[in-house]
């Protein structure tokens, strides 16, 4: 197959995420575990990349999936700030139900944050991506077995290596915390640095935006819910 590399777009030093091209089309080249390929292939496509091949060397196995023209929700606070009360509404919403769908195909995505959810600057939709460290939950399998997931946006019961579904519903909390200060949340390991972030959330303006990231990051995990309210 050809294709020309375009750029590296991972942060991780160690990490290679390719952005190539294809006949004239733009496509993400990484390196698969397995796990991802076969999530892409079940989800196949909606609010996630499609995965568009498989590559198996004799050592390594690559996936190549769709490339989502947009911008990450991280960029796109670092360019425009802290975003207003109804914009943060219909994005939060829009997040949601991508995590929501996972439910549905027993997934738990793991790493939700900033950065891992794309603005597609075609329609405005919100597309989840990067299934690298996330799990398909069956019987068969234990729970968790290594903490993977980013400060601040990791639950606090997955430093006791308990992980639920809604682990992910704590981070879509401190993804619209970020949303709505512009600032990473602080890393919730305990109960003390729970109460900060409980404090720092308090000094949000509005009231429905405190009660919506309130009411995603309890910290017990069977609490937590999505829930607008317009007062
Ligand atoms: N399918 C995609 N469509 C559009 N952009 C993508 C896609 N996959 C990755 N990216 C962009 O590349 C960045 C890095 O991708 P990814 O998160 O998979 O790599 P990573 O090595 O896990 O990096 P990080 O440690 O920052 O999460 C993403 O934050 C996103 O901006
Ligand atoms: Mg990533």
């Amino acid at each position: 197959m050809n294709f020309q590399v375009l750029k590296n777009l991972s942060t991780n030093p160690r990490n290679l995420v390719l952005l190539i091209n294809i006949k004239d089309k733009k496509y993400i080249l990484k390196k698969d575990n397995r796990i991802e390929s076969t999530i892409l292939e079940k989800l196949n496509g909606n609010n996630y990349p499609k995965l568009f091949k498989r590559i198996k060397t004799n050592k390594t196995s690559f996936l190549i999936e769709d490339y989502i023209d947009g911008i990450s929700l991280s960029r796109f606070i670092k360019e425009n700030g802290p975003l207003d009360y109804s914009k943060i509404q219909e994005i939060a919403f829009k997040c949601y139900l991508c995590i929501k769908n996972l439910r549905k195909n027993n997934i738990i995505h793991k790493d939700i944050k900033p950065s891992h959810f794309i603005l597609s600057s075609t329609n405005q939709e919100i597309f989840l991506i990067d299934f690298d460290n996330s799990l398909i939950k069956s019987f068969e399998e234990p729970f968790e077995i290594d903490l993977f997931g980013t400060k601040g946006y990791t639950a606090p019961e997955r430093y006791q290596k308990e992980l639920y579904f809604e682990s992910d519903l704590f981070s879509l909390g401190a993804v619209i915390y970020f949303l709505a200060t512009g600032k990473h949340p602080p890393e919730v390991n305990n109960k003390r640095k729970f109460i900060y972030f409980k404090y720092l959330i308090s000094k949000i303006s509005s009231k429905s935006i405190r009660q919506l990231i309130n009411k995603l990051t309890y910290y017990n995990p069977k609490k937590r819910i999505f829930s607008l309210n317009n007062n």
